[in-house]
């Protein structure tokens, strides 16, 4: 295949880049007053308010957008989408389909998905059966504990996609919590997770949901075996089958860790760990926010792929969100990308989309084993607004260094103090503005001077601007808007993929830790000598053993 970098679109869109080297967004803004609307997006889901994308403060004039839709066409993303859709082992590296959408794909209109020849919609539906049911009975109080008692508290003990979507939603739809159960999540293999989780709770209420799509990953297993213990310790081994559930798609390991199977819950291996909040890696979300709320995050996400499947690039939200970011990474070479939530709630997406972009597109090489050529995605990070205005803001704005922001905020408040969301919005929008138009050192000086202040300062109030920012504007956080919003970078991740011709499914980069991990790990125990080894890891080991 002729790699990207070769082809007219990409030639085109480096042309146009060259041209737009000097300019700012400030004068950009200036000479074209329509340029908002040119340059921002709408979109209707069904369900209420459009969400607004707007685009206009990136480094972008109307003509890059159909520039890089060349782009799209020459990589064929709708042809990629179409083998997808069609369960084709697109994760070539593994030799897997990759069909998180049809997790979503529910409804009267849904049609069956084939994997292998086999319809796997009915099994899909059958484990959301299962998980409703197990709902009904926690919430209802049928199900109870091995003493009888209700269950009280939820702990999940999964890592990376085995938690972190869980997590960030059940965050994000704190408004939408049922009340009565509380829900925590357990990753790290460091036991202060663990232990100060377990210090709150009482084990005649607590149910854990191990969750782990291969039930062999070290921290998980660990932290289960850990919990196995604390509860039989007061409790007696029978009370595993109350209190112990699995989510995997090894059913057999679950069942040799001593989890019944009926207590199981499947998925499958065409699902991706980072892409699997929507099968039953959901199910401590759903115990949350209830299993009816659980069903509109599907329906959200699966507006949202209906969208990415039917709409043009430049009507199309997540294609755009690639594009753009593809702009940044590759033409005006922008090495990070800060995701600013403009949402308590949110403060967690960053972490979500950290594993979720940065594990499928961190990658150099391509589906022909060769070097893709460019820079593939740019380092993500980031904090909710606005308490990263009061630590790494300062750096933004005169630190000197180009990136790319991503501001999400919500029209309405999930929780609506009074007096609160206006400022949270206000700061928004002030910081993109600032960002982006910067502000001159004739402007610091006259600021000074009204001010009858010392001039001296002017150079320390002088701001370079022309940061890019993206801001998407939701109409709330609801359970719907939420599973949209987290299709729709999903979709990016599929399209930056297709773009850069990688594998975004799976994963090779951290395997080599944990090969290294695992043969540290006897030498830490004192159980191998402290040999084959750089002197710097012998030196630190030795450092540690008793
Ligand atoms: O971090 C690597 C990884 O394989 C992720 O892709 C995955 O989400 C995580 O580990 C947890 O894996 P598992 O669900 O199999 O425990």
């Amino acid at each position: 295949m002729t790699p990207i970098l070769n082809t007219p679109a990409w030639k085109h869109a480096e042309r146009h880049a060259h041209g737009l080297r000097d300019v700012h967004l400030r004068d950009l803004f200036a000479h074209d007053p329509t340029r908002f609307a040119r340059l921002s997006v709408r979109w209707n889901p069904g369900a209420g308010e459009s969400w607004l994308l707007d685009l206009s403060k990136q480094r972008i004039t109307p003509e890059t957008l159909p520039i890089l839709a060349g782009l799209w066409e020459t990589a064929n993303v709708p042809g990629w989408i179409a083998r997808m859709r069609a369960g084709e082992p697109i994760n070539h590296t593994e030799n897997r389909a990759v069909l998180h959408v049809a997790l979503r794909n529910i409804g009267h209109a849904a049609e069956p998905i084939i994997v292998a020849g086999h319809d796997v919609m009915p099994d899909v539906h059958a484990v959301l059966d299962k998980m409703r049911g197990f709902c009904d009975a926690i919430h209802s109080g049928k199900w109870r504990g091995a003493t009888g008692e209700p269950i009280t508290d939820i702990v999940n003990i999964g890592i990376g996609g085995s938690d972190l979507g869980p997590r960030m939603a059940t965050q994000a739809l704190a408004a939408h919590h049922l009340g009565h159960l509380r829900v925590h999540y357990v990753a790290n293999v460091d036991g202060a997770d663990l232990a100060t989780i377990l210090q709150g709770l009482a084990p005649q209420r607590t149910l854990f949901i191990i969750a782990s799509k291969t039930f062999t990953t070290q921290e998980t297993m660990q932290n289960a075996r850990s919990a196995r213990d604390w509860l039989t310790t007061m409790l007696g081994e029978a009370a595993v089958a109350r209190h112990f559930v699995a989510v995997s798609t090894a059913l057999d390991k679950v069942a040799a860790f001593g989890i019944d199977t009926a207590n199981a819950f499947a998925f499958w291996d065409w699902v991706g760990g980072r892409f699997s909040l929507w099968s039953a890696i959901g199910l401590p979300l759903a115990l949350a926010i209830g299993f009816g709320n659980f069903e509109a995050l599907l329906a959200g996400a699966r507006t949202m792929d209906e969208h990415f499947f039917t709409a043009p690039p430049l009507e199309n939200l997540p294609a755009l969100l690639a594009l753009i970011e593809l702009w940044n990474a590759d033409f005006i070479s922008l090495q990070t990308r800060a995701v600013l939530p403009y949402s308590q709630s949110l403060g967690l997406l960053p972490r979500y989309l950290q594993q979720m972009e940065m594990e499928s597109l961190g990658k150099q090489i391509d589906r022909d084993g060769k070097l893709v050529g460019c820079p593939t995605l740019p380092i993500l990070w980031g904090e909710p607004g606005t308490n990263g205005q009061h630590a790494f803001y300062q750096l933004l704005h005169q630190g000197g260094r180009a990136l790319s922001c991503e501001f999400i905020a919500c029209k309405e408040a999930d929780f609506p103090l009074p007096g609160h969301h206006e400022k949270l919005l206000a700061n928004c929008f002030a910081q993109s503005a600032a960002l982006m138009q910067g502000k001159t050192e004739a402007e610091a000086r006259a600021e000074l001077e009204t001010a009858d202040a010392s001039t001296w300062l002017a150079p320390y109030k002088i701001f370079p601007g022309n940061q890019p920012s993206t801001t998407l504007l939701l109409p709330r956080l609801d359970p719907h808007t939420l599973g949209a919003l987290i299709a729709l970078y999903e979709h990016k991740v599929f399209t930056l993929g297709v773009l850069w011709h990688l594998d975004a499914f799976d994963q090779w980069g951290v395997e080599y830790g944990k090969q290294i991990a695992n043969a540290l790990l006897p030498m830490l125990e004192g159980t191998a000598p402290v040999s084959n080894i750089d002197s710097s890891t012998a030196g630190l080991i030795t450092a540690c053993r008793p």
